[in-house]
């Protein structure tokens, strides 16, 4: 089975999301083009919800994954919050009608002006990352007349074991409170005016295919909740953050019914089963729902390579450039042609450039292939270098499909320029 499947599978030779096939949507849309699976999302969603039925909790799904309206829309129809992380995601969250006491609001950077925004909007928690972070808020809380909702972001100091650039729960990482000075910020925040202590919460990095890491996380929160409930500060909601991985290739992430069938088992042995929690997925719920079409556009034999030149490129999607990830590709349609090994790379003028290498493919110029598994972090980190409008993207479900962002035009790209005088 295709990541993503069942509802991204072959049938016969062509490639379908749920009863769209790929080509099709391709030839109605254009390339670039992200299609993502509606029931995909659902699909994904369910088991964490399973799992967490019957305990006080909130899903937060974390936007910065896929932020489209339209994802955000299926999400809160779904029952989901939203972790946000900066003023533009907010904005977006409002656009689409959501209930602002369903949202934690994350970042290590928040402005002065994004405090206010969500204070007067009134989110559900700010999760704070360091005590000049917890004075800010204070202090823009109190000018308002309010009382900020805060978790305190604990660096447990544990190795999720993933790549280095999505790793943020080690100590040398810039997020959160060391957990070594967690308590004293926390005495600290319930001093300070503005601030009403609701939560606690961590996240170890992304793209986590252990369940350990999270123990361990979870064990030196509960060492804290612990502390500080024996000092007399209530702590009311544990946020674990977000981080479970999902398959590109040949990884095996535990479910999301086994990760949270661990976590509640931990938390009930050491007497907290009555604690509301928080969950923060991005990945694992959109991620496998997702691919990026793009037409061949080139095929470049080489002495010791072949390129396979597609009209999508690092600006449409990064995680190769930036993170060496390696994605599934595969041909829209099968052809009866030998395959032969290409490096696909997309037109941008780098050689950090590629979407995939060393990958046996049977095409032919004019073809489609699917990056799969582009659902997350794909269109949400999209780029216009190289003046490069930025992709469509379409919602699938059955056999329907709508437009759910328009392809942008070059000139959307320097609306905002001048000309200098003269
Ligand atoms: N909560 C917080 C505070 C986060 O920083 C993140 C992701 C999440 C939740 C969601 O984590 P997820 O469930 O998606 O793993 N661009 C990278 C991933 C960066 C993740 C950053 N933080 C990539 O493409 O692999």
């Amino acid at each position: 089975m295709l990541p993503g499947g069942p509802f991204i599978a072959r049938r016969g030779k062509d490639l379908f999301i749920e009863d769209c096939a790929a080509r099709a949507l391709a030839a109605r849309f254009g390339t670039p083009l992200y299609v993502y699976s509606r029931s995909a999302m659902l699909a994904a969603l369910a088991p964490w919800q399973r799992a967490l039925a019957g305990r006080p909790h909130r899903l937060c799904y974390a936007m910065k994954a896929n932020s489209n309206l339209a994802v955000l829309q299926t999400f809160a129809a779904a029952g989901c919050g939203f972790d946000i992380v900066s003023g533009g995601e907010l904005e977006r969250v409002l656009a689409v009608g959501v209930d602002p006491a369903r949202v934690v609001f994350s970042g290590l950077g928040k402005t002065r002006a994004e405090m206010r925004r969500a204070l007067v909007a009134g989110v559900h928690c700010f999760n704070v990352e360091s005590e000049a972070e917890l004075e800010l808020l204070s202090e823009v809380a109190t000018a308002l007349g309010r009382r900020a909702p805060v978790s305190l972001r604990v660096n447990p100091d544990v190795d999720a074991k993933t790549h280095p650039y999505i790793s943020t729960g080690l100590k040398d990482n810039k997020f959160g409170v060391a957990h070594d000075r967690a308590l004293a910020a926390y005495r600290h925040a319930a001093r300070l005016p503005g601030l009403e202590v609701v939560g606690i919460d961590c996240h170890i990095g992304s793209q986590i295919t252990e369940v350990a890491p999270y123990l361990d996380a979870l064990d030196r929160l509960l060492d804290l909740v612990e502390a500080l409930e024996a000092e007399g500060l209530p702590i009311g909601h544990i946020d674990l953050g977000g981080g479970l991985g999902i398959r590109y290739t040949d990884e095996t992430p535990p479910g999301a019914d086994v990760l949270i069938a661990a976590l509640l088992a931990r938390i009930d042995a050491r007497g907290h089963g009555e604690r509301a929690l928080v969950f923060e997925p991005g990945r694992s719920l959109v991620g496998n729902a997702g691919v990026l079409l793009s037409e061949v556009l080139y095929l470049k034999p080489g002495e010791h390579k072949n390129f396979c030149v597609v009209d999508a490129a690092m600006n449409d999607l990064m995680r190769p450039a930036l993170y060496q990830a390696t994605m599934g590709i595969v041909a829209c349609t099968l052809r009866d042609l030998p395959s032969l090994v290409y490096d696909v790379v997309g037109p941008v003028c780098e050689s950090g450039d590629w979407l995939g290498r060393d990958r046996a493919l049977a095409l032919a110029a004019g073809d489609h292939v699917a990056v799969l598994s582009a659902g997350a972090y794909g269109m949400s980190m999209a780029s216009n270098y190289n003046t490069r409008p930025r992709a469509a993207e379409v919602m699938v479900q059955g056999d329907q499909a709508w437009l759910i962002r328009e392809r942008e035009t070059a000139a959307e790209l320097f609306r905002g320029e001048r000309l200098l005088p003269g």
